[in-house]
């Protein structure tokens, strides 16, 4: 979910509107916003359905009136999608009413206890019952603000980031965090209060990060922290730097498509950031350097294996991983789902460096199988896209990504820096355990020097996708086989194609597919295999022809001059040669638009699919 707030000089409404739009990608299923003209009663708006129902229904912010106010886009945990449960929520007697990110688990148990209070519900919210409880507090012990939300936190099991309106206390918003990102924007004679800096950069670039248990009051000239016993924290700002126009379409129909281009830039980019200062990136010059980061050869050499952790397409980057970094560095590497890693009380071994992938840094899973992995001693190291984030505020080391900012809800451009930032790895530790030599060490790099070239290359190719998707818009099943590499691919392909286009598919590890799969195979059932390991090329060939003998429609993904597979498959799509090890970062990327062109063709809304965010901050 996101949450914007604003205390300044203009009409709130339309600011607020403004930057629930620039969250959107947080959650969408409902909407609402509260603003209040001095010390007037506050009014609430709130709708079903995405940003521009209520924009709508206010005459885009403009038919209210007021200079303090709250909003809310929501991704429905506790409640189903309905004006009712939608954000804000107001207390029994409308003294508090708040917006909320995150999940207060006990709340069931503050809700009942509250009913016996004479506290009223109308939702099925947990927010709602943490409004009331404030509010109990507020009155029972005739405390100030700060100290009614803090002896609520002291009371709530869960995570949250709070924006909160007291009726006594007009022009002022009241804020508090744990495991939810929120941030104030500081402006002149006015501030801000978001979820993420891109909501107010428009106004402001100067942020303060609010940190666990920290809450706050932001009125139009002052904001004040404190922590959970009311004293006074002093912040420092921090100055954002990334262009605002990185977070508009620029031309493009959907953020989806825009990202997909910026790819090339995007790998340029990080792969740049990593290289040592000596060689300044120069031809035939390159060395890579980690050591910045911490990764010393020295703690390298203590290393007994890789354990690689995230989620969806995170995890799919881990894939890939394993088998890049057991090739290259024979180390063992195990990946895991977060949310399986996090409760599955793994044997630990000391020696092992955990690393969790993750483009936002605020996946509730992906957070909590970091902070698991920390706690029984091991080292982390994170990669991640957002600079500031949790992960990589708590990660032992942060390599970080540079794809900017990532608005579509599925993943491309950030997928793909993942995966250079897990190649250079790779090297890294291969170069610390005598694997790698210089003269390799230069050769691998050039390697990924070369890729973004040839991802523009794939990418001014794409109309050949274009006119295939077209062909396979009223598929129902698709399947997706590969071997080694090829497999990874083949997943994160598959969630690529099912997360927008609704497609159902699957990834199959090619030679799994005769032990039940096949039996799924009718006439014209469209089969995509990915062959860019020439090891297995002939393997995974061979099963194409198995389920062509069954009917099948086979599109192969392969590297140019294996033209021979056009004796097989119906349609054949050629990847520009690199090394083997980073194929997924071409093969990927027909895969995106193929997802993509499928989703278009059916008319859905790609950059928003149906129950999906992008950031998924609860469990
Ligand atoms: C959500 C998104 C996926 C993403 C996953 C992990 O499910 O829809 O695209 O891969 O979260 O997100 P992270 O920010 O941790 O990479």
């Amino acid at each position: 979910c996101g949450i914007v707030g604003y205390v300044g000089s203009r009409q709130a409404a339309p600011i607020l509107l403004e930057g629930l739009e620039k969250l959107e990608y947080r959650g969408y299923d409902s909407a609402g916003i509260a603003v209040r003209d001095g010390d007037k009663e506050p009014v609430v708006v709130k709708a079903k359905g995405r940003l521009r129902v209520l924009a709508d229904k206010t005459d885009n912010g403009h038919a209210l009136k007021g200079c303090c106010g709250i909003g809310h886009t929501r991704w429905a945990t506790h409640g189903v999608p309905s004006e009712t449960n939608a954000h804000p929520h107001v207390s029994t007697d409308g003294s508090v009413l708040a917006v909320h990110n995150g999940i207060f688990e006990n709340y069931l148990e503050i809700r009942e206890k509250l009913a016996r209070h004479n506290y009223r519900f109308y939702s099925q919210t947990d927010t709602e019952a943490i409004v009331n409880l404030i509010d109990y507090y507020y009155k029972k012990y005739k405390m100030g603000p700060i100290d009614a939300i803090a002896k609520t936190l002291v009371r709530v099991r869960g995570s949250y980031a709070l924006a909160i309106m007291f009726r006594d206390y007009p022009e002022q918003v009241y804020i508090a965090r744990k495991d939810n990102p929120l941030i104030v924007g500081l402006g002149e004679g006015e501030n801000f209060i978001a979820s993420d800096p891109s909501a107010c950069l428009k106004y402001t670039r100067r942020v303060c990060y609010i940190d666990n248990f920290e809450m706050g009051c932001v009125t139009k000239d002052s904001v004040t922290f404190y922590d959970l016993n009311g004293d006074v924290v002093e912040k420092t700002p921090v100055l954002i730097d990334w262009d605002e126009t990185a977070a508009e379409k620029g031309g493009y129909e959907h953020f989806m498509m825009k990202e997909i281009h910026e790819q090339p830039k995007a790998i340029a980019d990080t792969f740049r950031a990593y290289l040592s200062d000596e060689t300044d990136g120069k031809k035939l010059d390159y060395r890579v350097d980690l050591a910045k980061l911490g990764l010393t050869d020295e703690l390298i050499q203590s290393l007994s294996g890789v354990t690689i952790i995230g989620c969806g397409s995170a995890y799919h980057v881990g894939a890939t991983a394993q088998y890049v970094i057991e090739d290259l560095a024979k180390l063992s590497v195990r990946v895991e789902f977060a949310s399986e890693y996090r409760y599955r009380h793994p044997v630990i071994d000391p020696n092992n460096l955990v690393v969790v992938i993750s483009q936002s840094g605020e996946t509730a899973d992906t957070l909590a199988a970091m902070r698991e992995a920390k706690e029984q001693g091991l080292k982390t190291l994170a990669i991640v896209n957002v600079i500031g984030s949790v992960i990589a505020r708590e990660a032992d080391f942060v390599l970080y990504t540079y794809a900017g900012p990532e608005i579509s809800v599925a993943t491309t451009k950030a997928y793909s820096t993942q995966l250079i930032g897990v190649y250079l790895l790779a090297i890294c530790l291969g170069k610390a355990r005598g694997l790698i030599d210089e003269r390799e060490e230069q050769r691998l790099l050039a390697e990924i020097a070369a890729l973004p070239e040839k991802v523009q290359r794939i990418i001014d190719d794409k109309e050949r996708l274009q006119w295939f998707a077209a062909k396979f818009s009223n598929a129902k099943d698709v399947f997706f086989i590969g071997r080694g590499i090829d497999y990874a691919i083949c997943m994160e392909g598959s969630l690529k194609m099912k997360e927008i286009s609704y497609i159902h598919s699957e990834a199959y590890a090619a030679g799994e597919l005769k032990h039940g799969t096949i039996s799924l195979i009718e006439d014209g059932t469209l089969v995509i295999g990915v062959l860019t390991q020439s090891e297995l090329y002939e393997k995974t060939l061979s099963n194409l022809v198995e389920v062509k003998s069954r009917g099948a429609y086979l599109m192969g993904l392969t590297t140019s001059g294996n033209y021979d597979i056009e004796d097989t498959v119906n349609f054949a799509f050629f990847l520009p040669k690199t090394d083997e090890h980073f194929a997924d970062s071409l093969a990927v990327v027909p895969l995106q638009l193929l997802g993509y062109y499928l989703a278009v063709s059916k008319g859905l809304d790609v950059d928003k699919p149906r129950n999906l965010a992008k950031s998924v901050t609860v469990e």
